[in-house]
């Protein structure tokens, strides 16, 4: 029997991007587009193109290597928006322009100070417009959730009318519960019958933006906007694996409906999401969580070991997890296994990258008996996911910190010179921080520090995660730092925060000069 899909609407990129402390850089975001394309999702929301050049950049540069998914820029009813939208996603082979306009009483008259009929003539110029750069439009109706029925029946008329193919009812702010959700799409559902495809954009802050959607499906929703690991504005969106696996798990009540996910790529889209933003899924997470396979009392391993389904309503491996930590590559492996294991990890690299990579596993191998498929996407993300460095470690040394004072003195390369110098702290890591701020001369205040072992074993790579301000200013940037040794990874990690400070700000700078 054929099975009627659902549609995937990811929105880590724009969405999930607006969790704090989850932003990204340009390359970043193409390792994650090229990781959904692999899971196979229907469409990527790429980002926000009229909020900064970073972002309408990063659209730009996925519309121009994603393929089979559809690429999308979010655009308020704006006609600027819409012209950024529409222009960064100009090379995409498959394009959506997605705008929006609130349309509950509260948000019409308190943020849009606009009527009603404002508000509906607006969403069709917007519609019309969006339709001038590509024919795959999508409406949403922001703040859908608390948004009288008779006026979303009315808009959502008016843009399919101008050509919406797609129609957006968020709960923006995670009010609805599940028999309100469902209630509300059915209406629509049987008001808009077949004239466009009705989706939904559940926000998470009751705990409820799975459910949600998983409700709607049920009432003829055909599209999900969610994210990876629930990532979003404040507590989230619908986690992305959890409606997935919910739909293929429960076949059997979900009757006649399927995605397109290739559920296998679930674990390891996971792993890059939290490796590149920090945001390390919670371990009772549903699906994703280190504990989501985890059996700790007896009755429970003793049922699993002799019949695996008396536990375990999921195989590990449906969702790529029996592959994660298995024992990939060792010292004697050669280029060409390296090459083909990054390649069914997901990544894409240039020649260039592949030998910085290869050379950054051969010195890992010397020193890790095992490397693990997570080792690998560590190294990736530290070798590859890169802004220009700036400033680059050379040498670290730390004093005996159980007697003296902290200390630490480094060598850290600046524009070809060496620039060494030493400090002391409260504590080495503060010692570190401190030294790095002298050398560079650019203050930092540590805002948050994770340290995380990236695979088991006292040889454990770790990996360690800061978000620093500089400079008293804002926004907070994310660094990352990997190394077998914790101290060498902190310093890492504030260089590759003040390294993004650095190229960010060049690049506002040369913006203002009208230099990009
Ligand atoms: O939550 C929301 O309403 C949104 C819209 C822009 C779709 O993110
Ligand atoms: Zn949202």
């Amino acid at each position: 029997m054929n099975k009627e899909i659902v549609k995937i609407f990811d929105t880590t990129l724009r969405d999930g991007e607006q969790s704090p402390g989850a932003s990204m850089n340009i390359e970043e975001k193409i390792q994650i587009a090229i990781g959904l394309q692999k899971l196979n999702v229907d469409i990527i929301e790429a980002g926000f193109a009229a909020a900064s050049v970073g972002d309408f950049e990063a659209i730009e540069n996925i519309s121009k290597v994603i393929e089979t998914s559809t690429v999308c820029s979010l655009a308020r009813a704006l006609g600027r928006d819409i012209k950024a939208a529409g222009d960064a996603i100009a090379h995409a082979k498959h394009k959506r322009i997605h705008t929006f306009i609130a349309t509950s009483a509260i948000h019409m008259k308190y943020k849009l100070k606009m009527s009603p009929d404002q508000v509906i003539q607006k969403a069709v110029e917007a519609v019309s417009y969006a339709k001038t750069f590509t024919d795959d439009v999508e409406f949403s109706c922001e703040d859908a959730g608390r948004s009288e029925m008779s006026f979303l029946k009315e808009i959502l008329d008016a843009v399919i009318e101008a050509g919406a193919t797609t129609l957006n009812i968020p709960d923006t702010v995670g009010y609805r519960l599940p028999a309100e959700m469902g209630k509300m799409i059915k209406e629509l559902h049987d008001f808009v019958s077949n004239r466009a495809i009705l989706s939904v954009h559940c926000h998470n802050d009751l705990g409820l933006a799975v459910a949600n959607s998983l409700e709607c499906i049920q009432n003829g929703a055909r599209q999900i906007e969610c994210t990876v690991n629930g990532l979003g504005e404040r507590a989230g969106n619908a986690a992305m694996e959890e409606i997935v696996m919910a739909l293929k798990t429960r076949a059997d009540f979900f009757k006649g409906l399927d995605t397109n996910i290739n559920t296998k790529e679930i674990y390891p889209m996971s792993r890059l999401i939290a490796n590149i933003t920090g945001i390390v899924p919670q371990p009772n997470k549903a699906i994703v969580g280190k504990n989501a396979f985890a059996h700790e009392s007896g009755i429970h391993q003793d049922g699993v070991l002799k019949h695996q389904e008396t536990y375990e309503i999921i195989k590990p491996e449906d969702i790529g997890l029996n592959n994660a930590n298995t024992i990939v590559l060792g010292k004697l492996s050669g280029r060409h296994a390296f090459k083909e294991k990054i390649e069914s990890l997901g990544y894409r690299l240039s020649k260039e990258e592949l030998d910085q990579s290869f050379g950054r596993f051969k010195l890992l191998a010397d020193k890790k008996k095992e490397i693990f498929d997570d080792d690998l996407r560590a190294i990736i993300s530290d070798e590859i996911i890169k802004i220009p460095k700036a400033f680059e470690l050379v040498n670290l040394q730390i004093s005996d910190c159980m007697t003296g004072v902290p200390s630490a003195a480094m060598s850290i390369r600046y524009k070809e010179k060496e620039i060494t110098d030493a400090g002391i702290g409260n504590g080495t890591m503060d010692a570190i921080f401190k030294t790095i701020d002298r050398i560079s001369d650019i203050n930092g205040e540590l805002k948050d520090y994770k340290v995380t072992a990236v695979t088991k074993g006292k040889d454990a790579l770790a990996k360690v995660t800061v978000k620093v301000s500089f400079d008293h200013a804002l926004p907070v940037f994310t660094g990352h730092g990997l190394s077998i040794d914790t101290m060498i990874a902190s310093a890492k990690a504030y260089i590759n925060a003040l390294n993004t400070y650095i190229f960010e700000k060049e690049n506002r700078n040369k913006r203002d000069r009208g230099g990009i």
